[in-house]
């Protein structure tokens, strides 16, 4: 039985009001006196060899690590899958508590709202709602029954009983609608039409908009009468795991072979690094790149790379659809080998994105919004009625 948690948990919570994540007294009490180790008796962390390794509460040998990093302001793997190739992915995990906290608190949660969380996974931020607002205004689903049966076994111990159910929260939760107040813990491509349907009218969304890998970023929605809601991105950026369709492996984008002898070629000044160093254009990108989930990646170093730690050469990009590209992290006067194959120029629609995102400014986060309708979701900058920088995919 672990009894030392009550000053590691209040200590969690003055580190964040300290940094600014946390600035409210209901949210730093709700995170002193919630036990974040009884959600989390194991996680897994990868080794050198991207091997996952448990790390467990009940090892004598791991105990003080496994504690420290339960109240620590970290992410914690806490659910993997086999995948058909003898690897493992990421089925669940236990969201960082200082996103969690800014995120209730972007939330604009008051006394005696009901809330609806999609993602219930370890059942952690349930606890921190159900503290904050008492078990009967809390409901949390999830597509995974194990987890849930577990997070309802382990809020349970926490001493709170929630409504936490195993179903896709894609439909919501439409027996216990409407709420004041719904956040999801994984991301979707567009705001499932239930969603909103399930919201009061003034009641709040928020929820992680992701058109392809990490193309996009939290958003923050009220509702507004004929099934619409309008709202702006959170100013800092954030990422979770898709919602999928069906418990089990999550999805893996296709893979496409790149053939470099059939490639086009050319070369730009664009930085190679876009998709991860330039997140606005990213998502810009995603609106041509297109709905289905596009991989990046890096390609391993030169076979002429002699460094005693060889570097990237290129980064990679792929689409469903079979198009790629590779350009090279090489710079030679300003200008990257770039190779293009398959039906469609990614890195030139990518380059187009970057001159959008510089004709308008080169905005963040914070300049760009969301109108949902029953019709469209169209991304907007500064304004409702301001330039449409894209539509999210519906239906
Ligand atoms: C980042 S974890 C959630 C963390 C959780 N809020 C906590 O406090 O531990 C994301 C969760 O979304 C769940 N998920 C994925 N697809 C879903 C779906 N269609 N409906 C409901 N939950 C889903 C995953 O099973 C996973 O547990």
């Amino acid at each position: 039985m672990t009894t030392d948690w009550r000053p590691r948990a209040a200590a969690l919570a003055d580190k964040l009001r300290a940094s600014g994540k946390l600035t409210t007294p209901e949210w730093h009490s709700a995170l002193s006196q919630t036990p974040r180790h009884v959600f989390v008796p194991e996680y897994y962390r990868q080794d050198r060899g991207a091997e996952w390794i448990a790390v467990r509460g009940d090892n004598p040998a791991q105990r003080e690590k496994w504690l420290d990093a339960m109240y620590d302001n970290t992410v914690l793997v806490t659910a993997l899958a086999d995948n058909d190739n003898g690897g493992q992915l990421v089925r669940s995990s236990s969201t960082q508590p200082g996103l969690m906290v800014r995120m209730l608190e972007a939330l604009e949660v008051r006394d005696g709202n009901t809330v609806l969380e999609i993602g219930a996974g370890t059942g952690y931020n349930a606890a921190l709602l159900s503290q904050r607002l008492g078990d009967g205004c809390v409901y949390s689903v999830d597509i995974e029954p194990d987890l849930v049966d577990l997070a309802r076994e382990r809020l349970a111990e926490a001493g709170h009983h929630p409504t936490v159910v195993a179903r896709d929260g894609a439909d919501g939760f439409p027996e216990h609608a409407p709420f004041d107040r719904l956040i999801a813990t994984c991301s979707v491509p567009a705001i499932p039409a239930a969603w909103v349907r399930q919201v009061r009218p003034g009641g709040k969304i928020l929820a992680d908009i992701k058109t392809g890998v990490s193309a996009g970023s939290l958003v923050l929605l009220t509702r507004y009468d004929d099934d619409a809601a309008v709202g702006r991105f959170d100013p800092v950026y954030a990422a979770f795991m898709a919602l999928r369709p069906s418990a089990g492996v999550p999805a893996v984008p296709t893979r496409v072979d790149r053939n470099r002898d059939a490639a086009r070629q050319r070369t730009s000044q664009l930085n190679p690094t876009t998709p991860w160093d330039n997140l606005l254009t990213w998502f810009l990108a995603s609106f041509t790149l297109g709905p289905d989930v596009a991989a990046a990646g890096y390609t391993g170093p030169d076979d002429n790379d002699t460094n005693e730690q060889p570097a990237p050469a290129a980064v990679w990009i792929t689409t469903p659809d079979g198009s790629w590209t590779e350009i090279s992290l090489r710079d030679h006067d300003g200008e990257h080998r770039v190779h293009e194959g398959g039906p469609r120029n990614l890195w030139t629609l990518i380059e187009q994105a970057h001159r959008d995102w510089t004709d308008h400014g080169q905005p963040d986060w914070d300049r760009l919004g969301l109108t949902v309708t029953r019709d469209e979701q169209r991304v907007w900058l500064d304004e409702p009625s301001g330039p449409t920088l894209g539509t999210l995919p519906t239906g």
